[in-house]
């Protein structure tokens, strides 16, 4: 079945939802996006129509979406703050979702991540699975898409870590280091992704790489990559969230939430399926590592600040 002739992608300035929208372009498919961001944002020189992405306007919402086949939402928060929740996310999440249907638009593809659930004691992940719930019982047809942790240009979690392994001789690891992590690339989820966008059965897929690593493998990776002269150090969990807190007060920034670093000691960045992921993060490093934690990257300033 060819691909719908028009798609929205919520966020296609942002970091996932950019490749999305790339892949879309170079298969021929128009592309619209919700986003808050302006025009100075584009990295598509105007091929990308942008709307505002305004919960508070459904009907905004609707008409921005008429014509469309297929929406892509990216849209969600790292963490809460002020009245921006969580529960807020999904709230609003269901205001998008229902003003697609009362566009017309055919089917969702919906970025989840790996390992949510409505049963989670995780907010991010529990109200994650709030929302796959919500997409599921509204009768559209919907392809739900679960990342484990995405690598790629414009990504923030690898720079940053690539970042302070540059620049510090220390860098600490929660416990033993051994919970799993399974990368996907960008450009690998978004041919996912896209591929989703095609069919008009609902499912829910993972998303995850072609390699498994320990933490701390990948640690070594990173610090291999960039060439960094750092020791790493086994530190208890509560240590090393009173570090990261303390880095995000001097940084200004959330270098990790608590949701992520339980998360990641669960090992929930991973998957039990056959991966979707081709491309090995060993590979992309070599080629990518010059560019890589040059800068620190805010995730306050660039999705928090307005
Ligand atoms: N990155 C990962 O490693 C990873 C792993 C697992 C799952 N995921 C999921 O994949 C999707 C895309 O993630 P991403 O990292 O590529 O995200 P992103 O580009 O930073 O943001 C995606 C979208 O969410 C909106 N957004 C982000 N923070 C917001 C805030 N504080 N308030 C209001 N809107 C906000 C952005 O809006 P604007 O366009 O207006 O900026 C954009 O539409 C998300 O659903 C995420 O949960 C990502």
């Amino acid at each position: 079945m060819p691909h719908p002739d028009q798609a929205v992608v919520t966020g296609a300035f942002g970091y996932t939802g950019r490749y999305v929208a790339r892949r879309l372009l170079d298969e021929g498919v128009s592309v619209r996006t919700l986003t808050r961001k302006s025009g100075r944002a584009d990295p598509f020189g105007g091929l990308v129509l942008a709307a505002p992405l305004n919960f508070s306007d459904p009907d905004g919402l609707r008409r921005s979406m008429e014509g469309a086949g297929v929406l892509y939402n990216t849209y969600w928060i790292r963490f809460g703050r002020g009245w921006n929740t969580f529960d807020q996310a999904v709230k609003n999440t269901k205001v998008l979702f229902d003003a697609a249907a009362d566009a017309g638009v055919r089917r969702v593809v919906h970025f989840s991540v790996a390992n949510a659930s409505v049963e989670s004691r995780l907010p991010y992940f529990r109200s994650k699975g709030q929302v796959e719930e919500i997409l599921k019982a509204s009768g559209m047809s919907c392809a739900i898409i679960r990342p484990t942790l995405v690598f790629g240009e414009g990504d923030l979690l690898l720079n940053n870590m690539a970042w302070a392994l540059r620049r510090f001789p220390v860098f600490p690891v929660f416990e033993n280091g051994d919970y799993r992590v399974q990368p996907i690339y960008a450009g690998d989820l978004a041919a996912q992704a896209v591929a989703a966008g095609l069919g008009s059965d609902s499912f829910v897929a993972d998303a995850a790489g072609p390699d498994t690593f320990t933490f701390e493998e990948l640690l070594r990776l990173l610090t291999q990559a960039v060439n960094a002269r750092v020791r790493l150090v086994h530190t208890p969990p509560s240590l090393e969230f009173t570090l990261t807190r303390l880095a995000g007060l001097m940084l200004r920034d959330v270098v990790l939430t608590r949701d992520e670093v339980d998360g990641l000691m669960a090992g929930l960045p991973t998957s039990d399926r056959p991966p979707a992921g081709t491309t090995r993060l060993a590979g992309w490093l070599v080629e990518n590592a010059d560019l890589l934690g040059r800068r620190y990257v805010s995730e306050f300033r660039r999705n928090y600040q307005r």
